[in-house]
């Protein structure tokens, strides 16, 4: 458990790159962050392809940058073909894992079920679950969005018991009908939805255990123009990145804007 209050920045990179794309990309992004200043304290992770983990791997202990996966399994072992385990990630470095992202969830039919397994299994193997939330456009309109949520976040944790010295557990607020779109809800509508989440969690866990063990982050159409406007908001406390982060000058200019607020937080 790292128990600091320091910024997450998270790239998903989704199914966008192929091995050596990914390699290169992450490459360039590496390059770019030793040269910046202040990063203490700033976690700084990306989440590429399972192909192109192996490679990439090989540099994490020299990097600054941590290694997430996009998926995982609740099983460690067994006839589960194409499935890939806990300790499988953990083998390729990986610290994180994004688990129901809302693209599964629409494509692969994920259910919060299957999200609260995964959850468990990625626990056990001490890896962070970053656990992806949110709303669709239908369940907005009929004003439904703080309901989905917290049965969302409650499904996925109930009844996994977290005691103080945890893995670092992170929750994605990422509504669903602003991924890709290019335009971010408000900053402050977002802030808002942060809070009904820790509220959940408080209704789950002492808050002790909720405020050293979660993070809880925004992902939308974020890019370098607005993330400042999230970062500030006092129960924001990082962003998942999806299109902007698959360029180079995008992300790290995300990053310096995090560099900026973290030293106000
Ligand atoms: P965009 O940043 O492309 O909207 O994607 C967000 C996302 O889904 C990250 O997991």
């Amino acid at each position: 458990m790292t128990g600091t209050k320091s910024l997450l920045i998270l790239a998903n990179w989704k199914m966008q790159l192929n091995n050596a794309e990914s390699l290169a990309l992450f490459k360039e992004i590496d390059e770019e962050l030793k040269g910046l200043k202040n990063t203490e304290g700033m976690g700084v992770i990306i989440c590429p392809s399972f192909t192109a983990l192996p490679e990439i791997a090989k540099l994490i202990p020299e990097t600054k940058i941590k290694l997430g996966a996009q998926d995982v399994f609740w099983e460690q072992v067994g006839v589960y073909t194409g499935e890939v385990s806990p300790e499988m990630l953990k083998e390729c470095n990986c610290q994180y894992v994004l688990v129901g992202h809302s693209d599964r969830r629409t494509y692969l039919k994920e259910t919060d079920e299957m999200v609260h397994l995964k959850i468990k299994a990625t626990l056990a193997s001490l890896l962070s679950p970053v656990i992806c939330v949110g709303e669709t456009f239908k369940e907005r309109q009929l004003g439904r969005k703080d309901y989905v949520v917290i049965r969302q976040v409650t499904q996925a944790l109930s009844g996994i018991d977290l005691i103080l010295d945890s893995t670092q557990l992170i929750i994605a607020y990422e509504p669903v009908w602003v991924i890709g779109s290019g335009q971010a809800i408000d900053s402050e509508e977002a802030e808002y939805m942060h809070q009904v989440i820790k509220q959940s969690l408080i209704d789950l866990y002492p808050m002790k255990i909720v405020e050293n063990c979660f993070r809880i982050i925004y992902g939308g159409s974020i890019n370098s123009q607005i993330v400042k406007s999230f970062l500030v908001q006092p129960h924001i406390d990082g962003v998942l990145v999806g299109g902007a982060s698959l360029n180079k000058e995008e992300f790290i200019g995300i990053i310096k804007e995090a560099i900026k607020v973290q030293k106000f937080k």
